[in-house]
């Protein structure tokens, strides 16, 4: 990664309590899904690499190498990310200790590739959130973050203020990059909050019966092109999420898809070939299994998810919250249903009985919850 090969004893420190990566995560480090030509995830970022290319010549610098260590000022402060926002918490990022985590979104590196002089530049790599599971959420996936600079001169002409003209190149630019992938598409822009950003926006695509948030972006708050040498400039930027995009794009079904390599899946994608759709091999029939607990205070679901995802890996499709009371003393119960299928062949019950005892046993005694 990044010219620097990243082993284990770096990133999963079982013994250290500010560091909660474990061994599922560090198995996915350095695969770089994005760097491969044949892969739905390197087809789509050259695509997007020939829409800068064709309509912005050769302006814009790419990075897709750059190491996904890094460090608490980078993913948080850098990006005016404020001392108490959730995204910092242990819930929801990975920390390898406390001054370094595995990068939540590109924008970690947005101010230092503004200090070393670059206006124009687009950084796509693989991301880390701890989060719940289902088919369209997995703990690491891959962003492109795209930013560009103004200088006054640029927007002086315009009769518009520095943002103004900004927001109407951010909006106009994306719109294009949409009709590039897309052709005709049901696209909508959002109002929403980025502390790096202000305004900000979504965009979100119809797919499946449901509008997708695709992409976030926003006007660059000033404070950053200040404090990283770009006084008086405006800029604008993005951030992407390859998989959301890919999963329109080639009809992929569900998240997982995209680290098999099963030839199945693997051989239907081809270098420069957007959109081919994909047919899945077979679809296996799911196995449900239910489990209830009393909670403690101290329970997060996304901690449970990724006890199972621990045990299960990518056997696991969904783990859903079925029902939820608190009885007269005040004890919460939770019962979640776990959604196992595998993407590549059938399951025995006795492999699922297996991963469900196990499951049970280890939430037991890794949550300290009270199975009922
Ligand atoms: N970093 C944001 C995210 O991960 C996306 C974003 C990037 C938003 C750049 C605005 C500007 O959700």
């Amino acid at each position: 990664v990044g010219g620097v090969r990243i082993a284990r004893e770096d990133v999963v420190k079982e013994d250290d309590p500010t560091n909660n990566v474990p061994d599922t995560i560090f198995s996915k480090i350095g695969l770089q899904l994005h760097r491969r030509d044949n892969h739905p995830l390197g087809i789509l970022k050259n695509t997007i690499y020939d829409y800068f290319d064709k309509n912005f010549t050769g302006q814009f610098d790419k990075f897709d190498d750059l190491s996904p260590l890094v460090s608490v000022k980078q993913n948080f402060d850098d990006v005016l990310v404020p001392a108490d926002h959730v995204s910092r918490s242990y819930n929801d990022t990975y920390y390898v200790d406390a001054q370094t985590v595995l990068r939540c979104h590109t924008s970690a590196h947005q101010a230092e590739l503004l200090r070393d002089g670059h206006t124009h530049f687009l950084v796509t790599g693989d991301v880390y959130r701890r989060d719940s599971i289902d088919s369209t959420h997995y703990p690491v996936f891959h962003q492109m973050e795209g930013f560009r600079v103004f200088s006054p001169d640029e927007w002086s002409g315009s009769g518009m203020d520095g943002t103004a003209y900004a927001a109407a190149d951010l909006k106009k630019t994306l719109e294009g990059l949409a009709r590039h992938l897309f052709g005709a598409v049901e696209m909508r822009w959002v109002d929403t909050y980025f502390p790096f950003t202000n305004p900000s926006f979504e965009l979100e695509i119809y797919f499946q019966d449901d509008w997708l948030e695709v992409l976030g972006c926003g006007v660059t708050e000033q404070e950053i092109l200040k404090r990283n040498g770009r006084t008086d400039h405006v800029a604008w930027a993005f951030g992407l999420g390859l998989e959301r995009l890919a999963m329109v794009l080639f009809d992929i079904p569900d998240i997982r898809l995209f680290w098999s390599n099963d030839k199945r899946f693997t051989s239907q994608f081809s270098e420069g070939k957007l959109g081919v759709k994909f047919k899945p091999f077979s679809k296996f029939p799911p196995c449900y299994k239910d489990m209830s607990f009393w909670i403690n205070d101290e329970f997060t679901e996304n901690n449970l998810c990724e006890v199972v995802r621990g045990i299960a890996g990518d056997l696991v499709e969904e783990v859903k919250l079925i029902d939820n009371f608190t009885n007269k003393k005040g004890r919460t119960s939770h019962c979640y249903r776990i959604a196992y299928r595998s993407m590549e062949r059938s399951l025995t019950d006795e492999e699922i009985n297996n991963l469900q005892l196990n499951v049970r046993e280890t939430v037991k005694n890794k949550l300290k919850v009270e199975l009922r």
